[in-house]
Parts: structure tokens; C-alpha cells; sequence
């Protein structure tokens, strides 16, 4: 498997962490993860513009231009051979003797993997089933941060319950957030809902697609409006996004069949369109 740290081509096993990297010390640091489809990584330059969001929001400076990180996507690809593959890369604030507030004179360190993958056509066509677990997570999850512990734990209760999703509801409201690494949404009524941009959800690039290109070519409604976990069960359809499951239906959630227990029309015409565009 091929990696790169800090402007080298590298084999995964010769790659190096530094032992005080912040990000490694701290979860000092921000990441994105992208797609490779025949060869080409999808909608690059939504990701990297999250990037930089992610980076000014946590105060790390910018070293890398668009253009080089678009290049070394580019370089990663060709040189791996990959096709169809999933990118990964972070950026760390820096290595610095072990302090909490923010070391002068430090420098970002970057690296990326790449690994083959394609989505799960399975999932697409059958569905997934949910769990729900209360949001535990801090309240920035609109930046791509590398504190990922809320999101592990809320995936490995999925895990533990034999399913293979779940969704995150904040307990002090009553109201849905987002899945564990994905945008969640329900249809009721021909109307699809989602959470509204704000500090507890991240802005999902594959959400931004269906919201700027997908829904309005399909003459669909949305409503950026958060709802509660009851009204997600009585919900006609539901399904989740990400950059990996592209549009992935939710047939069951915690033991309560969504709609017919099977993909929804909605949803269906949505992935339809998702896979226009990617293809
Ligand atoms: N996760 N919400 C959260 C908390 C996420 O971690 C992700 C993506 C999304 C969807 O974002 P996008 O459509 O840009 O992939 C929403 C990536 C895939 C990950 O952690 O691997």
C-alpha cells in the first residue's frame, strides 16, 4: 500500500510518526476523505475547500496550495495503479515538545493513503439496518477533526449489535444529528428532511451534491430542519450519505421497520442520479 508524508512517495510500512506530532498526541489536526472512480477523485475541489475550512477554524496554517494537493492526489492515483480506491489524507499541526496551547514555529505535516475500494453495492440495493445512540461528541462537529472517539464508539456500538450503521441523536433535545460518518436523512409525505448546517453536523460533501445539484434536477422538496428520533421511525423512507456509501438506504432502525423495510423511491432516485455523476 502506498503512502505519502511530508512531499514523499513512501511504502506503508518504512512511514514514520513523529512520537510528538500533535496530531498523533493531541488529535491536533484535520482530514479528508475522498473516491477514486476509473482513476479520478471526485469532487476534489469541494474537499479541498472543507479542508481549508477545517484548518482556518483550528487556526493551523495553510503550506499546501490547491494546486499540489490536487497534484499529489493526482501522483497517489497513477503511481498506486488504483482505479477504484478511497484517498485518505490529514494534516497536523505540527511536532512540538508536548504543550497544550499552540507551539511557535511549527510547520504541517501531511500525509495520505490509498487504499482500492468501491462502494458497498449490497447495502445499496437491500438497505442497511441502525442503531441509535445519544451524540456524544463535541460542538464543532462541523469541522473534519481528527478527535474521532465519539464517532468510533457511536460505530462500535453498531458493531456490537450485529448491524451496520448508527445514528447519533442529542439526548437534551430529542433531535437526530448525523449518522457515525455520514449525512442521515428520512422522506415523509414526498418530503425529504435532514439537519440543518450548523455546529453539530458535519457539512457532508456528498450532502452539499444532493442539496446543490441532485434534489433540485429531480424537482424534489427538502426541508434543512432537525427531527426527532419517533418521527424518523414513522418516516416513509430514510437513508444516509458519504463519500463511501454515496447514497445508502436505512430499512431499520433499532429493531422498527422504516416504510416497506426495503429502499424507498425517493432514495432509490437519488443514488440513480448520484451514480450518473460519479460514473
Ligand atoms: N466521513 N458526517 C460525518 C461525521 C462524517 O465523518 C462524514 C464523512 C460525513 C459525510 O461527509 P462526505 O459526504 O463529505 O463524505 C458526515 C468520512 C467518509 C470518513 O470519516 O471516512
Amino acid at each position: 500500500e502506498l503512502g505519502f508524508f511530508d512531499g514523499e512517495f513512501i511504502s506503508l510500512d518504512e512511514a514514520k510518526v513523529r512520537l510528538e506530532d500533535r496530531g498523533y498526541q493531541f488529535g491536533d489536526g484535520i482530514y479528508e476523505a475522498t473516491h477514486v472512480y476509473n482513476g479520478t477523485c471526485f469532487a476534489l475541489p469541494r474537499h479541498l475547500a472543507r479542508c481549508r475550512r477545517s484548518l482556518r477554524e483550528l487556526r493551523i496554517p495553510i503550506t499546501y496550495m490547491d494546486e499540489e494537493l490536487t497534484a499529489i492526489h493526482q501522483d497517489i492515483i497513477k503511481k498506486s495503479g488504483i482505479k477504484d480506491g478511497a484517498i485518505y489524507y490529514q494534516i497536523t499541526r505540527g511536532t512540538a515538545p508536548r504543550t497544550h496551547y499552540f507551539p511557535e514555529h511549527v510547520v504541517p505535516h501531511l500525509s495520505m493513503t490509498i487504499r482500492e475500494s468501491k462502494p458497498n453495492t449490497e447495502w445499496q440495493e437491500n438497505g442497511i439496518h441502525c442503531t441509535l445512540v445519544e451524540d456524544i461528541r463535541w460542538l464543532r462537529c462541523d469541522i473534519k477533526s481528527l478527535n474521532l472517539l465519539g464517532n468510533v464508539l457511536a460505530k462500535q456500538a453498531a458493531h456490537d449489535k450485529g448491524v451496520q450503521g448508527t445514528i447519533q441523536f442529542r439526548k437534551d433535545q430529542n433531535l437526530i444529528t448525523e449518522g457515525s460518518s455520514s449525512n442521515f436523512y428520512i422522506v415523509k409525505d414526498g418530503i425529504i428532511w435532514t439537519h440543518p448546517l450548523n455546529h453539530y453536523i458535519l457539512k457532508g460533501v456528498t450532502r452539499s451534491i444532493l442539496m446543490e445539484e441532485i434534489i433540485p434536477k429531480l424537482g424534489l422538496t427538502v426541508v434543512e430542519k432537525a427531527f426527532s428520533p419517533e418521527f424518523a421511525m414513522s418516516a416513509d423512507e430514510a437513508f444516509v450519505t458519504s463519500t463511501s456509501l454515496e447514497v445508502t438506504p436505512v430499512v431499520n432502525i433499532d429493531g422498527h421497520t422504516i416504510g416497506q423495510g426495503a429502499p424507498g423511491k425517493i432514495t432509490q432516485s437519488l443514488l440513480t442520479e448520484y451514480h450518473r455523476l460519479v460514473r
